[in-house]
């Protein structure tokens, strides 16, 4: 198991118990909503139904605070924020900011868990599938929202968003995806095309549908 698939799993493991923690009062609201009609006497003026729960703590988030954590990037690029990057100033954000644990070749240095980011093209099919943001990511778009997230390791949110372009124009264009004059905005990254941009089908299966 690699260090990303840990990663998943821990995700996948916190998701779950936050969706029982969550689950548990309102299930609990659904019993009294189901007992409410027999409890009130019919005379008491109380109206019959579920009444509002307040846990005594907490309070409503303002716009600016859900703003500074709604960050996400879907593939369409919608939300990207403005500036530009270019292949050339990525390198230098990459040199300073990365290699240390991806490589100047980017591909990765053994002991700090930086992964390769390039190479791999043609192998995710076969028994060795070497998965990387040139191999494997099938948008463009998500290269700017991971590292904006979560990149540098030790010190994510360190970049600014010129930076974040920069730095991934520098890996997509050492993944031979752009050229090396090529500028990444919220114009140019969602119109690259990333080589397994159609390796991805949507599961059917009915037990993972959206209940929202
Ligand atoms: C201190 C080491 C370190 C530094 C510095 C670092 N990374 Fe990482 N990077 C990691 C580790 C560890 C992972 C795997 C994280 C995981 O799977 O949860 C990772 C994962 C990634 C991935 C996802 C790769 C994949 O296929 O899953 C990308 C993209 C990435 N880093 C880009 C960058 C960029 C760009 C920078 C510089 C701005 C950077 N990293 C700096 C350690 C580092």
């Amino acid at each position: 198991m690699s260090m990303h698939d840990r990663g998943n799993t821990r995700l996948l493991l916190a998701s779950a118990a936050l969706a029982l923690v969550l689950a548990a009062p309102s299930h609990a609201m659904q019993e009294q909503a189901e007992k409410a009609p027999e409890a009130v006497a019919p005379d008491a003026g109380t109206p019959a139904g579920p009444t509002e729960v307040s846990f005594g703590f907490g309070q409503p988030a303002p716009d600016d605070l859900i703003a500074q954590w709604a960050i996400a990037i879907p593939p369409d690029g919608e939300h990207l924020p403005d500036g530009s990057g270019s292949v050339e100033q990525g390198r230098e954000v990459f040199n300073t900011a990365c290699a240390a644990c991806h490589g100047e070749d980017l591909q990765g240095v053994a002991g700090t868990g930086g992964v390769a980011l390039i190479g791999g093209r043609g192998t995710l099919g076969t028994d060795a599938p070497k998965k990387t943001v040139e191999s494997y990511w099938p948008y463009a778009t998500t290269l700017f929202d991971y590292v904006r997230r979560a990149m540098p390791f030790t010190d994510p949110g360190s970049l600014t968003d010129e930076e974040v372009y920069a730095v991934s124009a520098y890996i997509l264009n050492r993944g031979e995806i752009i050229p090396a004059d090529a500028t990444m905005d919220a114009d140019t990254l969602p119109r690259v095309e990333m080589p397994n941009r159609d390796g991805f089908y949507p599961d059917p299966r009915p037990d993972v549908q959206d209940y929202r």
